[in-house]
């Protein structure tokens, strides 16, 4: 059986979303399979952290309908996106400094024994998770102020894995990031991937998403403007896609595929 022929974790079918006169998304589709990266890409203001805001439950859209394990569902708030195995890192990590790794994994929700908080089973199971996505941060303890902005994202990509998600969406994860600290928080994306979860990676960087991808959406102007297989695209296409460019040789047969 093919990708194409599952039953998506995550379908997303004519979605619309308007801000006052902006169409922020218009008529887009998007679909995310178990053991898949699809990056989205696009322009400033193309709609994409607003995509993941609505598989987040964050926003709701105006139109359009969302699958999750080939079943439709309301998102009405993180948290009903959440119990349904949804688990996003924004653009803005929202960590807290003063906290250590496994605080900040549990911030919110936080373990309890019958009468107080239980560290001992969150520092554990933080160990745990820290484990899975092969992360090099010394100890579950170390506040994360000590941490560089690398081993901060990867905390973020941790926290994902609390509460045994399916898909995970990462606004711009190496946004600020340097080359080092990049690589490694893709090789916890490819982990992700190992795991079985589905990932929608949001970037701007064209080398990280062809490392790790294995399907790249464009969105441009709030639509679907081409889906690429990362293995073959060329750099030159997916970039037409973003720009709206029309690729020097492809006047003729364009590739993209209408949302
Ligand atoms: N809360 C909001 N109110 C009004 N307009 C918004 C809001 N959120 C997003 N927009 C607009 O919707 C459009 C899509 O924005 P969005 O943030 O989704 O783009 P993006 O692709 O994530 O861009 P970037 O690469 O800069 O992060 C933009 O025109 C933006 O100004
Ligand atoms: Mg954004």
């Amino acid at each position: 059986m093919t990708a194409d022929q599952r039953v998506p974790l995550v379908a997303m079918h004519g979605i619309t979303k308007r801000f006052g006169a902006i169409e922020a998304l218009v008529d887009v589709d998007l679909h995310v399979h178990a053991h898949e990266v699809v990056a989205l890409v696009g322009d400033n203001g193309a709609g994409k952290s607003t995509l993941a805001k609505m598989i987040s439950g964050v926003l709701q859209p105006d139109a359009g309908m969302i699958e999750i394990g080939g079943e439709e569902v309301a998102l009405p708030s993180p948290q009903a996106a959440h119990a349904l195995g949804v688990a996003t890192v924004f653009q803005d990590l929202a960590l807290c400094d003063n906290l250590d790794v496994t605080a900040n994994l549990y911030l919110g929700r936080e373990l309890r024994s019958r009468f107080a908080r239980d560290d001992g089973r969150m520092e554990e199971s933080a160990r745990r998770v820290l484990r899975e996505l092969k992360s090099r941060i010394p100890s579950a303890r170390t506040p994360l102020r000590n941490l560089s902005a690398g081993q901060r994202q990867a905390v973020a990509i941790a926290r994902t894995l609390i509460g045994n998600p399916r898909i995970i969406v990462l606004d711009e994860p190496t946004g600020a990031l340097s080359v080092a600290h990049t690589a490694e928080v893709l090789t916890h994306v490819q982990r992700l991937r190992d795991l079985g979860l589905g990932v929608i990676l949001i970037s701007h960087n064209m080398n990280d998403v062809r490392a790790v991808a294995d399907r790249i959406e464009v969105l441009r102007h709030g639509r679907n403007n081409g889906t690429f297989d990362a293995a073959t695209a060329s750099y030159e296409d997916v970039l037409a896609a973003i720009t709206g460019a029309v690729p020097l040789g492809r006047r003729t047969s364009s590739r993209h595929i209408a949302g």
